[in-house]
């Protein structure tokens, strides 16, 4: 083999093996894999399963709230929701069908709700105001149309 073919290969592979020790000691030492896949459920049973059976707003503390909504096409349940300013949010989500987006214009709240799978997001709502939530994955003809708010009062 080439000399310089020699120095390549051990560079790429070396650094492919940096890049993995890296990966490995923030998933594994550091605990930064993603959260998801932790909660499951069946799709086909989200009405009848807990806490799903009875969606809506839960206070669960001081300023505190819990968001049980279920996402089918296309519409959130329940929509226009309204929680005081302060308040810590801890959105529970599952959908009865396809996949669906979630995502709260104006915070940093973005993620898929996947049959399945229980979709679970805290966020502090600080200011008072008015939030599009919307769906942000195409879920089929009427996708652009599934959207509600969350009021901030
Ligand atoms: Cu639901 Cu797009």
């Amino acid at each position: 083999m080439h000399r310089l073919e020699e120095i390549w290969i051990t560079l790429s592979v070396g650094l492919l093996l940096v890049f993995m020790l890296i990966i490995g000691y923030q998933t594994f030492a550091l605990g930064m894999g993603p959260p998801s896949h932790k909660e499951t459920i069946d799709p086909q049973e989200v009405d009848e399963t807990e806490p799903f059976d009875d969606p809506g707003v839960k206070e669960t503390g001081d300023n505190e709230y819990e968001i049980v909504m279920t996402m089918q096409a296309f519409q959130f349940t329940p929509g226009d929701i309204e929680i005081p300013a302060g308040a810590e949010v801890t959105f529970t989500l599952a959908t009865k069908d396809v996949t669906h987006g979630f995502q709260v214009a104006g915070t940093n709240i973005n993620a898929m709700v996947m049959p399945g799978h229980v979709q679970k997001i805290t966020h502090t709502f600080d200011e008072p105001g008015e939030f599009l939530i919307l769906c942000n994955e195409y879920c089929g003809i009427g996708h652009q149309m599934m959207s509600t708010t969350i009021t901030v009062t």
